[in-house]
């Protein structure tokens, strides 16, 4: 494949301190001290807030973080509202920022969305909990959902949603004007395939998404999953005091998370009552259980509340990153034909000829082109463009000392 990113636009790492901190650390100019935030270079505030949000950089991340290495060199600091972040953008930097790094790492999650879980008295789930809670958590869920043989669990589940995606994509060909083969808007198929998928992962639950007509509360999920992104930059982007002055951000990210959570809800409390009738000595097929995150959680005895908030997350998360990096995927193959065919006969080859029942999630093993072509998919086009932590203790990263930050959810 054609490399259009440098490799180090894939690699660095975000770190918030306080602004006074950095003064107080090292000496600039100085050849034997260690140096400190004052020292790193980078774009000022007004300068990178137009980027940012002027100049389209919004949906340009990753492309602003590559140009800014360039720019800068590997360690480099901006600013965005009262967050400070210093950029790392070398494998050998990040490992050593990783190596560093405590048994709870404080991610830096988006602060809007635990202040949001704060205010309507919610349960947090993976991607807002911190310290103990999270690891409790992350503990919990990475046998159910990260390692290999937990996806073998939900291998039929996505089998049937993948056959309805291509069922779908062979009804959108031609309609409208253009080839008579050519599906207008693939990104956006792909987009209710992600969800169709993830849901039916956590809920066990179809929700219609690659029907012809979509559930009306089914594109209200997808019109919130769609918004909070941009309300969350918007609400991080503002001075707090600002927020009362312009309420729009704040309230627009609490009816999108409000949305969110009331979509989940429906979904685990039908859950729930599975479980209940079921251990009233219901059989399995009555009650339609199958393999699905919230049964698994339900079983773990997981709290009702922080079932719901973890899959609620989940659903967010679920959604762009996998449409995102399907889109992106199909796109490259597209400019790379000898690729596709090659993928093509990976993939045969590994489910066997003719075999059209579910592949078993063992054929995952024998088809290392798809995960290259995944891998160098996610290389060129990150869908999550960074991932950061916020230091619990004075950390080294190259030359520079990045202070701990004492000022947590700001
Ligand atoms: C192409 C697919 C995906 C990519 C590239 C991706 C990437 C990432 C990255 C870079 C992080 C940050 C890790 C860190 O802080 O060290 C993350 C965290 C997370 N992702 Fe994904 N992700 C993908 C798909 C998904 C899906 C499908 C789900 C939901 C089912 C999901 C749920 C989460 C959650 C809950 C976290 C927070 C984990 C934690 O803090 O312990 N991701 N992801």
């Amino acid at each position: 494949m054609t490399q259009t990113l440098k490799l180090a636009s894939r690699v660095f790492h975000r770190v918030r301190c306080p602004p006074e901190l950095g003064a107080s650390l090292g000496s600039r100019g100085s050849d034997s001290a260690p140096r400190g935030l004052a020292d790193i270079p980078g774009p000022s505030t007004p300068g990178f807030l137009a980027e940012l949000f002027c100049k389209g950089g919004l949906s340009r991340l990753h492309e602003l973080q590559v140009q800014g290495a360039a720019r800068f060199g590997p360690v480099w600091l901006a600013s965005f509202g009262t967050v400070r972040t210093v950029y790392v953008a070398t494998p050998t930097l990040v490992e050593q920022l990783l190596r560093q790094e405590g048994p709870r790492p404080e991610r830096c999650s988006f602060s809007p969305w635990a202040e949001h879980r704060r205010r309507r008295q919610r349960a947090c789930g993976l991607l807002t909990a911190e310290g103990e809670e999270w690891q409790r958590l992350r503990s919990l869920l990475a046998p159910l959902l990260l390692r290999p043989q937990a996806a073998a669990r939900y291998a039929g589940t996505l089998h049937d949603v993948v056959g309805d995606l291509v069922r779908r994509l062979r009804r959108q060909r031609g309609l409208g004007a253009g080839p008579p083969a050519l599906v207008r808007d693939v990104a956006g198929e792909f987009y209710k395939f992600g969800l169709e998928g993830i849901a039916a992962v956590l809920l066990g639950s179809r929700l219609g998404c690659l029907e012809a007509e979509v559930p009306p509360d089914t594109e209200t999920f997808i019109r919130a999953v769609r918004s909070v992104f941009v309300s969350t930059l918007l609400t991080m982007a503002m001075p707090s005091w600002l927020h009362r002055l312009v309420p729009g951000p704040w309230g627009r990210l609490c009816r999108d998370w409000d949305q969110m959570f009331a979509f989940a809800q429906q979904h685990v409390e039908r859950r729930e009552a599975e479980v209940a009738m079921r251990s009233q000595g219901k059989s399995e097929e009555d009650t339609g259980f199958g393999a699905h995150l919230t049964y698994f959680l339900f079983r773990e005895e997981l709290p009702a509340p922080s079932i719901l908030g973890n899959v609620t997350e989940l659903l967010l998360a679920g959604v762009d990153t996998v449409s995102n990096t399907l889109s992106w995927a199909l796109y490259e193959l597209s400019r790379h034909p000898e690729v596709q065919t090659a993928l093509r006969s990976e993939i045969t080859a590994a489910l066997g000829p003719g075999s059209s029942a579910h592949p078993s999630a063992t054929a995952l093993s024998q088809v290392p082109l798809l995960k290259a072509v995944i891998r160098e998919v996610l290389r060129l086009y990150p869908v999550v463009p960074g991932n950061s932590r916020v230091p619990d203790k004075d950390i080294c990263v190259g030359d520079y000392i990045i202070p701990k930050n004492d000022i947590m959810g700001q």
